[in-house]
Parts: structure tokens; sequence; C-alpha cells
């Protein structure tokens, strides 16, 4: 942008979205794990405009009571009368010194570079339209350009003639003016259209009346300016997004055992030579060092995940640090608030939530691991159960370094495992134990000789 120059943002978002066929209003559908809306606001983010306003209407306070986090101005449009009467809502509220640029709650893929280029355009014409070019440009408003190639109006689908209608340019809605021009033209707007609304578009054909020449650019890909009318349009941007995703991520050093089977709907940062296999999610927000491979069918979100970790397959993951060459699975469940130290093994059947294992420490079968501290090199056998949870409070267990616990023990929290202590399979561990002992409490050997088993009793007539 020219210095001297604001900009104002305005992102409508008042529409009803009827063919998504939902309670839910449009722009709060997700794509990526992010509402539509989100998606495009933070297009416009590095623009650092004055002020972003959101022209929200149809679903009511949901938009921005469930956006509240967004930084912008929410602006309501009561009723619905057109993409016109939308913008015009969010006049008063921008100086008419700044130049303003208008998005489109329901165009989530709208690329900022494609944005910062409408926008320099715009600063050096006054006006700067974004146009693109359409195998099926159905429904969409058509550019209708003179001889010499400037532009003279917008059609709308629905106003147009057959022969307006085979144009392949196409509005995307996205435009770039000064808010002076924008504030007089909004007033002028007529309902005087096919379907009885102020149409945004109709400025164009007031710019040209008054001499200005509109620029227009193109985005980088179509799908930037594709709009969500429908959720099958909606899965399409999803794919698109994802495979994109996991190019960039390819860029990086990651492998794919099939990139279209992976969905990110957050932020995965990584180090080199990551390897995942399919079906993977992550979500939220995951980092994960160098070496690492995540085998089919995983769930990992809000993790930290150290250098040469493996996960096998089927393992669901979350908000939990996993340090270098930790084992993981198949089949196991980490919850919130874990933290494994280094060549921590967690096998099938292991869930671990809130604790922290010490290194090299191992849970390999059918475990429960509950708000516990566990030491160094400590093995606990198949079937172990930290009993943290007495019906009505948590409480800690601990087992210091070099603890071997037998198979099938239940440790009834609060309980203390001294260093070095062996606990035979099958005990029930109620008290504190101090260190380096032998504990077991099973019942002595009991043999019956000539024990007949009971046999079934056969229910004659009566
Ligand atoms: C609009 C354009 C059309 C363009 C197409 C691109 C007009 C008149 N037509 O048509 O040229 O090709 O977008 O997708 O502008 N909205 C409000 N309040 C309203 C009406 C709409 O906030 O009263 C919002 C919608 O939520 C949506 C956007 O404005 O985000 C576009 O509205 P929509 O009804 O989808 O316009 P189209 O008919 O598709
Ligand atoms: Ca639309």
């Amino acid at each position: 942008m020219t210095s001297g120059t604001t900009l104002s943002v305005i992102i409508l978002a008042a529409g009803q979205g009827t063919r998504m066929r939902s309670n839910l209003p449009k722009v709060l559908h997700k794509l990526a794990g992010r509402t539509l809306l989100e998606h495009v606001h933070t297009a416009a983010a590095p623009l650092a405009a004055r002020t972003v306003h959101i022209v929200y209407g149809h679903g009511g306070e949901q938009v921005p009571e469930r956006l509240a986090h967004l930084p912008a101005s929410w602006v309501l449009q009561v009723e619905q009368l057109g993409t016109g009467h939308a913008v015009k809502q969010a006049m008063p509220g921008i100086p008419d010194t700044d130049l303003v640029l208008i998005l489109y709650g329901d165009v989530p893929l709208i690329a900022a570079g494609t944005l910062v280029t409408l926008v320099k355009s715009a600063s050096a014409s006054g006006f700067a339209l974004l146009t693109a070019r359409l195998a099926d440009p159905f429904g969409y408003g058509r550019i209708i350009r003179d001889a010499a190639g400037r532009i003279l109006r917008i059609k709308e689908e629905k106003d147009a003639n057959d022969a307006e209608r085979r144009i392949d340019e196409i509005n995307t809605g996205l435009m770039c003016l000064r808010g002076d021009w924008l504030n007089k033209w909004l007033s002028r707007l007529t309902t005087n259209n096919a379907q009885g609304e102020y149409y945004l578009t109709d400025v164009i054909a007031m710019a040209v009346g008054e001499g200005i020449e509109i620029a227009t650019v193109s985005p980088g890909h179509v799908t930037e300016v594709q709009g969500v009318n429908t959720r099958a349009q909606l899965a399409e941007l999803e794919r698109y997004y994802q495979l994109r995703q996991a190019r960039t991520l390819m860029d990086r050093g990651v492998t794919f055992a099939d990139p279209a089977r992976f969905d990110l709907r957050g932020d995965l940062v990584t180090g080199t030579d990551v390897v995942i296999d399919v079906n993977v999610v992550i979500e939220g927000r995951v980092l994960m060092g160098s070496d690492v491979t995540i085998g089919p069918n995983c769930l990992i979100r809000d993790c930290e995940i150290g250098d040469g970790v493996e996960i096998f397959a089927n393992c669901v993951i979350e908000d939990a640090i996993i340090g270098k060459r930790c084992r993981i699975g198949p089949f196991s469940r980490i919850r919130p608030g874990t933290k494994l130290a280094t060549e921590v093994h967690v096998g099938n059947f292991v869930e671990i939530k809130n604790s922290s294992i010490g290194d090299a420490s191992k849970a390999n079968h059918l475990s429960y691991v509950g708000d516990s501290e566990v030491g160094r090199n400590v093995n606990i056998g198949a079937g172990t159960i930290t009993c943290n949870y007495d019906g009505a409070n948590k409480h800690k267990t601990i087992i210091e370094d070099d603890v071997h616990i037998g198979s099938d023990t239940q440790l009834v929290a609060p309980v203390r495992v001294g260093r070095g202590v062996t606990i035979g399979a099958g005990a029930t561990i109620t008290r504190d134990v101090e260190p380096e002992v032998l504990i077991h409490n099973r019942m002595e050997r009991r043999i019956v000789k000539g024990w007949k088993r009971p046999v079934k009793v056969k229910k004659g007539r009566e």
C-alpha cells in the first residue's frame, strides 16, 4: 500500500447458507478444524488493517460469541437485504480516507498473497476487483467488459441474458476500493433487480459511469475464490487444503505413505525424516523432532514428540510430552498431562493419564497408570492398575526407581512404592512399601485331592 493510506477490512458473514441444510451458521462450519470465518480472518492478518469489521446476522449472536477471540469489530446486519446492504452496515466505523477491502466469510481459502496484490492494485488505481476464469461459471456474477477490455459492469446470473451467461470471467466478490467512493455509491444502490436485493456489484457500473477505470487482479489458484455453499463444496475444499498441507510438509522432509490419507487440523512442526503412515490425524499444535515414525490410524493432539520416537498403529495421544526414542503402541492411549522421559515403552491397551514416567521404564500390556509419578527403570507388569479414584477424590501413586511390579497388581492410592521394590503378581498394595523389599499378598497354595467339579443337574419330568 502507498504510505499514508490505511486499510479497513470488511468480512461479510451474515448470509443464511440455506444450502448447507444446517442449524449452524455457515461461517461456523469447519475446514481443517477451524471455522471458515477464522480462515478468512487469518488470511487478512498480514495486511495489518486498522480494523477488521465482521458483518454477521443469520444465526444471531452465535457467531460473535463463538469467535469472541478474534480481533474484530462485530457489526450486526439485522435483515439480510443483500451484499451492498451488508457492506453499508460497517461503513459508519470506517474513515472516508481509508481503503476498504471486502472479503466473504464463506470463501475460506483466499491467500494472503492475493489480498496483498489486490490492495496494492487498489492503492494505485482507487478500485481493484478480484476476478477469475472458471470452467463452470454458473451461479456467479459475470464480468462484462467493452471491446477495449475495460470493465463495464457485473451481471448476476439471475439478471444475465444468454450471451452474458456464456462469459467465463466471474466476480469473486472480493474487492478493494476507496472508502469515500464506496460510501457515495452505497447510498445510491437500489433493489431494482431479479432478487430484490441491494447488490454490492452495482458499484462497478457506478464507478465506470464516473470514468473510473477498475483494475482487476486474479488469484494464484481458483480454489482461493471458491465459496462454500454446500457440504459437498466444503468437503472438496477440505481435501484440497489437506493435500496442500501434506505437500508443504513433504517439502520440509516428511514422508507420507499416502498424502491423500493425512489430516492436519492445526499446526505441525517437524524435524527431518519424519515418516507418517496412512490415516493419521494431527490436531492442535504438535511438535515432532527428527526420525519420528507414526504408524497407521493414530490421533495425535497438542503434543511434543522427541527425536527417534516410534508410535505404532492405532494410538491416541493427547496433550502429552513424549521423550526421545520412546516406543508407543500399538493400541496405546496417552491422555492429558502425561510426560514420558526418554526410551519409555508403552504397549498395547495401556492407558496413561496425568503421570510422569522416568527413563527406560516400561508398561507393555493392559495397564492403567493415572495421577502417578513413576521413576526410572521401572517395569509395570501386565494388568497393573493404579486405583487413583476413591469415588470422590483422585489420589497420587509414587513408584520410585528400579521397581518391578508383577502382573495384575492394584496400587491403591495414595501410595508410595520405595526404590528397588519387587511386587509379586496379583498383589493389592494399600499402604506405602519401604525400599528394596519383595512384597506379595497371595494366598498360600491349597491342594484339594480328589476334587470333583460340580456336574449339571438334569431336570427330570415331575
Ligand atoms: C455474490 C456476488 C456475485 C459473486 C458471488 C461470488 C453480489 C450481488 N453478487 O453473489 O457477483 O459472483 O458473490 O461468490 O454481491 N451476505 C451478507 N448479507 C447479505 C447478503 C450476503 O452478509 O445480506 C454475505 C454472505 O454471507 C456471503 C456473501 O455476503 O458471505 C455473499 O453473499 P451471497 O448471497 O452468497 O452472494 P451470491 O449470490 O453468491
Ligand atoms: Ca455465495
